[in-house]
């Protein structure tokens, strides 16, 4: 047992040590006031957005010029964000619209609780079912989460230590940097069933990412190649970057949250000090401007000229407000400023799009795959979801929640 003098004085330590972690931020009233405009917005423009779309079919992009709204099926990888930001938006708007919306078009989306052929189901259901359970908890959103994380952890085999990202040849597993954000589901099955082989999974998935994926300046490459038979990593690439040596900027967004979110479940202060990395290598990269909204990849050949991606600038954001909360004071208050600085730039020109304008989408300019020529420069339905959780996010630590 502890001697009460050594007791008194670690708890004082403790207590200290949690007072400069503690949301020693002063939230800027001015940007709250056009943060609820925003979301008074955004529930105009996804009444806009539900006119577009068809019955059975999810959001994709909007080409302005040719007024051509673009949809994909519930099996796409981002068929949650459209659900997700609708709840967003209805937990601070309380605009029943967009409650009953969100229940039809989750009957729509239900049925990828089973798809064993894709990593990304913790974009689809947990954005989605996952929120829409946080707000109103019901049994049959539970059981969908759950089958969802079966079908997630499916795609681990534990002699590569992760779960498989694209299916691919026999002689390849490719995992991606992306594949952090699905590891949110499993924590929150393992704690809704006290079955610890879904942390497990998560935790093994997070620490070989953190051996295999990052350069010693902590940024990401896109895609691990790994030997299926052994584990051992076969090449380094990319997919969606500027080339295999670049960072590409939405991969090291993925990066940010994923690990901040693994110390959330975790509390392992190895996840914190990867966070921590992750965070320096993009705010003190020269290339990220002024306005925080950084251009597509870290080492676009055509800087300062390149392309912005306002979904990254979003995710960071996002995943910057929740690390602000967990990391000592000058941290904290670093990384606060630039997710402000992130959300006013995307409130303005030129990515706040105007009211009835994009499709209903709430941003422009943002890049999904550039080499491939696909959606490039066009609003993107996780730039809206990652936008309205930071603005959340940011109205949750003023309101000290
Ligand atoms: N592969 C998901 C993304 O485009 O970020």
């Amino acid at each position: 047992m502890k001697k009460p003098h050594v007791f008194i004085f670690c708890s004082l330590l403790l207590s200290l040590t949690a007072c400069s972690v503690r949301k020693p931020l002063k939230p800027d009233a001015g940007l709250i006031k056009t943060i609820d405009q925003n979301f008074s917005d955004a529930s105009a423009q996804y009444k806009v957005m539900m006119k577009y779309l068809p019955p059975d079919r999810f959001p994709k992009t909007f080409y302005s010029e040719t007024k051509k709204f673009e949809t994909s099926g519930s099996d796409w990888w981002c068929s949650g964000f459209y659900p997700g930001t609708l709840l967003y938006i209805y937990e601070q708007t309380h605009d029943q619209a967009l409650y009953t919306e969100t229940e039809r078009i989750l009957k729509v989306l239900e049925k990828e609780q089973y798809n064993k052929t894709t990593h990304d189901l913790g974009f689809m259901m947990y954005c989605s079912f996952g929120n829409a359970n946080r707000i109103a908890p019901k049994t049959e959103y539970r059981d969908i989460l759950i089958n969802s994380a079966k079908s997630l952890a499916s795609r681990f085999d534990p002699r590569v230590g992760c779960i498989k990202s694209w299916d691919s040849k026999k002689d390849e597993y490719l995992v991606i940097i992306d594949n952090m954000m699905n590891l949110e589901l499993l924590f929150w099955a393992s704690e809704a069933t006290g079955d610890s082989s879904f942390y497990k999974i998560a935790v093994t998935h997070a620490e070989t990412t953190m051996k295999n994926h990052f350069r010693p300046d902590y940024s990401s490459w896109h895609v691990i190649n790994y030997n299926p038979e052994t584990g051992a990593v076969q090449k380094k690439r990319t997919a969606q970057g500027y080339s295999d040596e670049s960072a590409w900027a939405r991969g090291q967004a993925w990066g940010l949250y994923g690990y901040t979110v693994m110390y959330r479940k975790t509390k392992d202060k190895k996840f914190l000090d990867q966070a921590n990395q992750i965070a320096g290598f993009i705010l003190n990269h020269p290339n990220l401007p002024k306005d925080k909204i950084p251009y597509w990849d870290f080492n676009a050949p055509d800087i300062p000229n390149a392309l912005r991606d306002a979904s990254a600038g979003a995710v960071m954001a996002s995943a910057l407000l929740e690390l602000s909360q967990y990391t000592d004071k000058k941290n904290s208050n670093t990384y606060f400023t630039a997710a402000e600085t992130m959300i006013r730039t995307l409130c303005g020109p030129p990515y706040k799009a105007a009211p009835g304008t994009n499709g209903g989408f709430i941003l422009k300019h943002s890049v999904g795959h550039l080499p491939q020529k696909s959606e490039v420069d066009v609003p993107l339905t996780y730039a809206d979801y990652y936008f309205v959780e930071a603005m959340k996010r940011y109205k949750d630590i003023a309101d000290n929640k």
